[in-house]
């Protein structure tokens, strides 16, 4: 199914950014995505669906760019997979489908391609925009968006939109960046692009912080109509060897279309630069970067 609505045209730009990272950076992703993941609590849902359905759980993935976390979602949702987060240890994690979901359609067309070459089978991908979701209300058993809610026009109505479709009691729950401060590397380029190239994110169009205070998030889901709501704040640091210039992908996958239209010379000394700002982190040869991102999550109430 096709959405027309495109969205903000720099994430059709960098969708091959994104699928040249992609598998590379899977192991990585997988890492922070269990903590969205545990925030839907999928057990206690499974539990009472079972009492109703036999088709397992519905999980909607908003915002999926090239698959994160659906990827994660289908493999836990398929008795095929074995994994499960360290909270259901002891407890086999419940089936089900998942809906990918992107505004743009080069992303859900390289998250199609993804998931084929993976013969991943319950996996289902659906263009839309999280504004305006082309889904029934009650549809879905839980609701996840990874780096997602921030880019959009109107996040306030997005997340409107994702209670509207969660069945009661299903759970919603969104990665997003902490404070530019708490995430140097983000400062670091935001600091030289504009310096090399005079654009950093607010003029790229990129607003990756719209959700670092922890205390508006809360509200902002409060006032969408969730109930309890919660904020964890994760703060994980890095272990890179120093000689690895573990900034690029990142890098690529925000700046790839200015880095494309940037000369050779500007794009070593982009390099350089981040290289020596960043290791002010270096710690015994590895770098120790810290970054900062909140899961934030709440409830559509239960029908009385
Ligand atoms: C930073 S990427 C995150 C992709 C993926 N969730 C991940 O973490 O790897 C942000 C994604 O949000 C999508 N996006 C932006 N606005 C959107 C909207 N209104 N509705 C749906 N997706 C949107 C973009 O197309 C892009 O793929």
């Amino acid at each position: 199914m096709m959405n027309q609505d495109a969205g903000n045209p720099i994430w059709q730009d960098l969708s091959s950014d994104w699928l040249n990272w992609a598998d590379r950076l899977a192991p990585q992703a997988d890492k922070i995505n269990r903590h969205l993941i545990d925030a839907l609590e999928l057990h206690g849902m499974a539990d009472r669906v079972a009492q109703r359905c036999h088709n397992g759980l519905c999980v909607l993935d908003l915002a999926s760019g090239v698959g994160e976390p659906a990827f994660g979602l289908a493999a836990l949702l398929s008795s095929a997979f074995s994994d499960m987060p360290e909270s259901a240890k002891g407890k086999p994690f419940p089936s089900g489908r998942v809906i990918a979901s992107d505004i743009a359609p080069s992303m859900c067309a390289g998250l199609a391609g993804r998931a084929a070459r993976a013969e991943i089978a319950n996996l289902d991908v659906v263009a839309a925009n999280m504004q305006s979701l082309p889904f029934a209300d009650a549809m879905f058993h839980g609701v996840s968006c990874r780096f997602g809610i921030m880019f959009c026009q109107n996040p306030d109505q997005a997340l409107r939109e994702t209670r509207r479709v969660l069945a009661p009691g299903g759970r919603a729950a969104f990665m997003v960046w902490g404070p530019m401060a708490e995430n140097p590397l983000f400062g670091a380029m935001d600091a030289i692009f504009k310096q090399v190239l005079g654009t950093g994110f607010e003029a790229a169009g990129l607003d990756l912080f719209g959700f670092s205070s922890a205390e508006n998030s809360v509200a902002r889901l409060i006032n969408a109509g969730f109930d309890d709501v919660s904020l964890v704040t994760h703060t994980p640091c890095g272990r890179i060897p120093a000689a690895a210039p573990f900034w690029r992908p990142q890098m690529q996958m925000l700046f790839g279309a200015a880095l494309r239209n940037a000369t050779s010379g500007q794009g070593r000394e982009i390099d350089d630069l981040m290289r020596a700002s960043l290791s002010q982190h270096i710690e015994d040869t590895y770098f120790r970067v810290p970054m900062c991102f909140h899961v934030l999550s709440g409830r559509r109430e239960m029908a009385v």
